[in-house]
């Protein structure tokens, strides 16, 4: 007998042949993301559970008698609350590695687009402000040879630091939890503790997990370490920085632009004041959004899904899952 599954959220029509064939298949079918509310509402006996985003919170997991396997179409899992999964010996998969070249290309679009002013200066062409003579006012920094600064260095961390050095010619320093001699080998990059890399790097790139350990790692006291020409890019989670202090730092000028793919809130409320400022480039969540990368994304997640039902090793587990 196919196991029942539920899918949270709209996949290509390939991957959903796939899956009807293995499965029974029921699919969110609202035209906005599902909430956790209606997730646990709509979950029932699903078996498996294919989603991305939305959180799965104990009250979900309640709500699931059934439940053995949740998919997540995302190598980022902080929607996944751990405690209720490991409790119910649910088994939990994310999407690592198909994703990590297309989101290094997403940070390296944020470093040029900030240290340069792309999008500033795009809306000032089109408003008909640009006129001869105009000199300092245009000017923007250089990225070539500069320093950048990598907080986290996984296999993405890595993928940026292969552009900047190689395509860049850039000096790369890292701070992880653990020191990787054989990226630093490999690529010519450094290591730095958290503080001396902020204050140091021209360009300061999050590239880590939202965990408790991480939430709000990136407040007031590490901008005022940051140089003022410091440009800051967020490609990871909105909730590793305090927004209300990066705010604060761009108006002062204590820093000079950011580039942001991620908020605490998402979608980011069209009135927030980061998005009044001329110095923040704003994208909306899109490091891994490139047609290619996206039904990898959601052809792994689905493999994941139907062989952990199947009862087969071979599925990108959770790290906290590996050794459970
Ligand atoms: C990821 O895979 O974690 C990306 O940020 C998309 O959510």
């Amino acid at each position: 007998m196919k196991p029942n599954i539920y899918v949270a959220r709209p996949v290509p029509s390939e991957v959903a042949q796939y899956l009807e064939t293995h499965c029974e298949v029921r699919y969110w079918t609202g035209e906005e993301s599902i909430t956790k509310d209606q997730l646990v509402h709509e979950i029932g006996d699903a078996e498996g559970l294919l989603l991305s985003g939305t959180p799965v919170t104990a009250e979900v997991i309640e709500a699931a008698p059934n439940l053995r396997a949740i998919s997540n179409i995302a190598v980022g899992y902080n929607n996944l609350r751990l405690d209720p999964i490991i409790a119910r010996g649910i088994l939990a998969m994310h999407t690592p590695y198909v994703l990590d070249e297309t989101v290094a290309d997403l940070a390296f679009a944020l470093i040029l687009a900030a240290g340069r002013r792309v999008t500033e200066l795009h809306e000032w062409v089109r408003e008909g402000k640009w006129e001869k003579g105009q000199e300092e006012e245009l000017y923007g920094l250089d990225i070539h040879h500069t320093t950048l600064g990598i907080i986290g260095m996984g296999r993405i961390g890595e993928a940026i630091a292969r552009r900047a050095r190689l395509g860049f010619e850039m000096n790369v320093q890292y701070y992880n939890r653990n020191r990787k001699p054989d990226i630093e080998e490999k690529l010519g990059v450094t290591y730095a503790e958290l503080d001396e890399l902020l204050a140091t790097s021209d360009y300061v790139l999050l590239m880590l997990p939202l965990t408790p350990e991480t939430r709000g790692l990136i407040g007031a006291r590490e901008f005022d370490l940051m140089k003022r020409t410091a440009v800051f890019v967020n490609v990871a989670r909105g909730p590793i920085v305090d927004e209300s202090a990066l705010y604060d730092a761009l108006v002062q000028r204590k820093i000079y632009a950011a580039g942001l793919d991620v908020y605490a809130q998402e979608p980011i409320d069209p009135a927030h004041p980061l998005l009044t400022l001329t110095n923040v480039v704003t994208l909306p969540h899109i490091g891994s959004a490139t047609a290619a990368t996206r039904l990898e994304m959601a052809s792994l997640a689905a493999r994941n899904l139907v062989h952990a039902l199947q009862g087969k090793p071979d599925i990108a587990l959770i790290p906290e899952l590996r050794n459970v």
